[in-house]
């Protein structure tokens, strides 16, 4: 299959209004001149982004607001970016974190957790493949998980499960799509500096510049690159690469110790 082709094509982004997935949504506009569906719950963020690359790039951008936590969002989500229009790439994107001990995560959240970073990703992968067989010549899904789904990663237990759910279910399903006209590609990004930091605790103490911690934009160009070769598991970054290989060999309990030993000092007082 030739690469993917996002020029003058729509590709939908969700989590668009911050972090990796607006960068994304920029870089698409920008260098590949291709139109948007931009999917999260903060619309005027959206709003703002679109006029933004509207005006300085000439493509037609669509906002849709909807919460992935909601089964009918997730629903019309499709809906509205498919009404009239081929969709030949997804970027499924949206996730959330929650970093503390897990004897205090509240379930609540969990299921919130679950819905967002699992749920809505299956559902809307699923659909998307069916809808670029059926009207696309060869576009692709890109399902945006973590290393924190390869390594056992204390104090965001449930978080790097959502994400280990991810890479088996990305890489298994994208394997049956072998001989398809739709590629599947699992991204598999290390610490990102984006809001997702401040809104955990994680900023406390990984911050921008520090070793580990890519730039949004480079991490954004390497997802992009990685989904236009249609690459199956795209880790960006040689330190991540390095970190990846070589916990492979490790003992899981070790890892999750040397995790563990990295994540603990960001913790926040205990009361
Ligand atoms: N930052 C990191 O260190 C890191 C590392 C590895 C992987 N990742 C992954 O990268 C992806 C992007 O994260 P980021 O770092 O860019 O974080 P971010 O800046 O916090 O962005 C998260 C995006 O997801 C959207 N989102 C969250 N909950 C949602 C919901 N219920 N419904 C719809 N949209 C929702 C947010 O939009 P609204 O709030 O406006 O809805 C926002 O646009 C996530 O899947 C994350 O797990 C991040």
């Amino acid at each position: 299959m030739h690469t993917l082709e996002l020029s003058r094509r729509y590709t939908l982004v969700t989590g668009a209004s911050s972090g990796l997935g607006l960068e994304m949504a920029r870089m698409i506009a920008r260098d590949h001149h291709g139109n948007l569906v931009l999917v999260a719950r903060r619309l005027d963020r959206l709003e703002a982004l679109a006029e933004e690359l509207q005006k300085a790039h000439k493509v037609d951008v669509v906002c849709i607001q909807a919460d992935m936590t909601k089964r009918e969002d997730v629903t019309r989500t499709f809906e509205e970016a498919t009404a009239g229009r081929v969709i030949n790439a997804a970027i499924l994107n949206a996730g959330v974190t929650y970093f503390g001990r897990g004897l205090d995560h509240d379930f609540e959240h969990f299921e919130q957790m679950l819905a967002t970073n699992v749920t809505s990703v299956v559902w809307l992968t699923q659909k998307f493949a069916h809808h670029i067989l059926e009207k696309s010549p060869s576009g692709g899904v890109m399902i945006v998980s973590s290393l924190a789904g390869t390594t056992p990663t204390p104090y965001q237990a449930a978080y790097s499960g959502t994400k280990a759910f991810l890479n088996n279910f990305g890489m298994a399903f994208a394997e049956e799509l072998v001989d398809e006209p739709v590629s599947l590609t699992v991204f598999v990004p290390g610490g990102i500096s984006t809001e997702m930091g401040d809104k955990s605790g994680l900023s406390r103490k990984f911050k921008k510049g520090d070793v580990g911690m890519m730039d949004v934009d480079v991490c954004a160009r390497r997802a992009l690159e990685g989904f236009i070769a249609r690459e199956r598991f795209v880790v960006p970054g040689a330190l991540n690469v390095f970190n990846d290989f070589i916990l492979r060999f490790a003992p899981r309990a070790f890892a999750a110790a040397m995790a563990a030993r990295i994540y603990r000092d960001a913790l926040p007082p205990k009361e």
